[in-house]
């Protein structure tokens, strides 16, 4: 079997070693690189913080998330820190004279640095790839619509080529959405029934049951559909939509997604339902109002739900809904894909005791309890041809130990060994913005319905995929 190389020699330059990111998902993920054998040996860290740590201080807040143990010791060592401020034209004279060799320079600070720190990074030559590679990685959000994308992309293509750009989406680290260009293009069986001759609709839901928590002076500047939207759910629905690449190369796969993400009509707000969550209870827990929240605005109206009615227009595609809905303090954590397909032609069961076949389903379970099922329709054994549902289902944890991965490391690897494949290019950014862009549009006025805390979100949510004789895939 083919193995994955070790990582090439590189400095990773983190701008906000500092912060929750770094602590709770980079560092694990470095680490888990290392226990996985794939991080070269002269890996070296570099962490950027306000104040003024020193390496030990540095090592010993980012000792906090990861598994103690040799593979640390490794990582440990090789870490220093450098004390600065993002905007200090100094800080990147600091570095020009420290770097040499293969950087990564990875942006985990708060959307508002991402252009300026890549403009300095150019000034001060930090970009320039004669000595070896120089990739930016950077954070969502990337903008907040899409003239703030573009202006973006416009600021950081002027220091860097659009090879050395990796936006990270971190739904695209996760095994189970890579999985899904397996299960769609490594089989015939699938693909051949993939098109709007087979499929009724399909469904991709993201809830959750945290609730905003202490991000709410982000959360309530953003909302729902900007928080989930444009990036994660479209990135799930380029992966189901998209044509077959012509190799797994990363600009065939990007290019194939990008035309997919292009070829979505922009939404229209008789399409979309935004709800805010209330009262309720999770898991037996009472849950604070949205609106209640620290750091929300007590007339808030951002939405903390979502659902929306999109259409494809693909050949491929043509007359096939996709129904996106996502949304905090749900009843339970459910990401899936459920692909609906249409009902056998001739109706042979018509004067049987149930009438109705029961649904094909395809149901990609994302997370938790990562895996598979296709729903089906059996006969009830009796004299009767009666017919009822059963499910053909694999679960990941049954065939293979996934560990406690963060989804960050495949991501992190990618980076140093220079593949850009689960990275967002430009124009995949920028058209999912434009499909959204009426919408954000139309919701800078009204509100949104509430929903108690713990249900499956709006009522208006249910009449929206209600309205063709449909429902939602039930969550959890
Ligand atoms: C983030 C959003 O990008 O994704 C969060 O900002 C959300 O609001 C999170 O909770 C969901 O990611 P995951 O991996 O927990 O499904």
């Amino acid at each position: 079997m083919k193995k994955a190389p070790v990582s090439p020699p590189a400095t990773i330059v983190i701008f906000g070693a500092g912060g929750d990111l770094t602590r709770r998902l980079l560092m694990p993920a470095i680490v888990n690189l290392q226990k996985a054998k794939l991080l070269g040996a002269s890996t070296e860290i570099l962490g950027i913080a306000h104040g003024d740590g020193d390496d030990e201080a540095l090592r010993d807040h980012l000792a906090q998330f990861v598994d103690q143990g040799p593979d640390w010791d490794q990582v440990r060592k090789r870490i220093h820190c450098l004390n600065g401020d993002f905007a200090d034209g100094g800080l990147y004279d600091a570095l020009a004279t420290r770097l040499s060799g293969n950087v990564v320079f990875y942006l985990a600070t708060a959307p508002g640095f991402f252009a300026p720190v890549v403009e300095q990074l150019g000034k001060a030559g930090l970009l320039d790839e004669a000595s070896g590679f120089r990739r930016v990685v950077i954070e969502k959000p990337f903008g907040t619509d899409l003239a703030s994308a573009q202006a973006l992309n416009a600021r950081i293509l002027a220091q860097a080529r659009e090879a050395q750009i990796y936006r990270i989406d971190h739904f695209l680290g996760k095994e189970t959405v890579q999985n899904i260009i397996v299960t769609r293009f490594g089989n015939a069986l699938t693909e051949a029934v993939w098109n709007n001759r087979y499929v009724d609709h399909v469904q991709i839901t993201a809830a959750e049951t945290v609730t905003v928590g202490t991000r709410g002076a982000f959360y309530d500047a953003t909302g729902a559909l900007r928080d989930m939207v444009p990036n994660h759910l479209f990135q799930l629905l380029a992966l189901v939509a998209m044509e077959p690449p012509i190799s797994l190369d990363a600009e065939a796969l990007r290019t194939e997604k990008a035309k997919v993400i292009a070829a979505v009509r922009p939404v229209a707000p008789e399409d979309a339902v935004r709800g805010r969550y209330g009262k309720g209870s999770i898991g037996g827990e009472k849950i604070t109002p949205y609106r209640k929240t620290p750091h929300v605005a007590p007339d808030s109206r951002t939405e903390t739900y979502v659902a929306l009615k999109v259409a494809v227009e693909t050949w491929r595609w043509h007359g096939v809904p996709f129904y996106l809905r996502t949304g905090k303090a749900l009843s339970a954590r459910d990401t899936e894909i459920v692909i609906r397909f249409r009902d056998a032609p001739i109706s042979l069961f018509r004067d049987t005791p149930t009438e109705k076949l029961p649904p094909n389903r395809l149901v990609l379970q994302i997370q938790p309890s990562e895996g598979m099922a296709l729903e089906m329709a059996i006969k009830k054994p009796g004299p009767l041809v009666e017919t009822v549902p059963a499910s053909l289902h694999f679960a990941y944890s049954e065939l293979f130990d996934l560990g406690h991965r963060t989804g960050y490391e495949t991501l992190i690897y990618d980076v140093l060994i220079g593949d850009q494949t689960l990275f967002q290019r430009a124009d995949q950014i920028e058209g999912g913005w434009r499909a959204i862009q009426k919408l954000l549009d139309a919701w800078s006025s009204g509100k949104p319905e509430d929903y108690a805390a713990g249900s499956a979100g709006p009522d208006k949510a249910d009449a929206l995929i209600g309205r063709e004789g449909r429902a939602w895939h039930p969550i959890g």
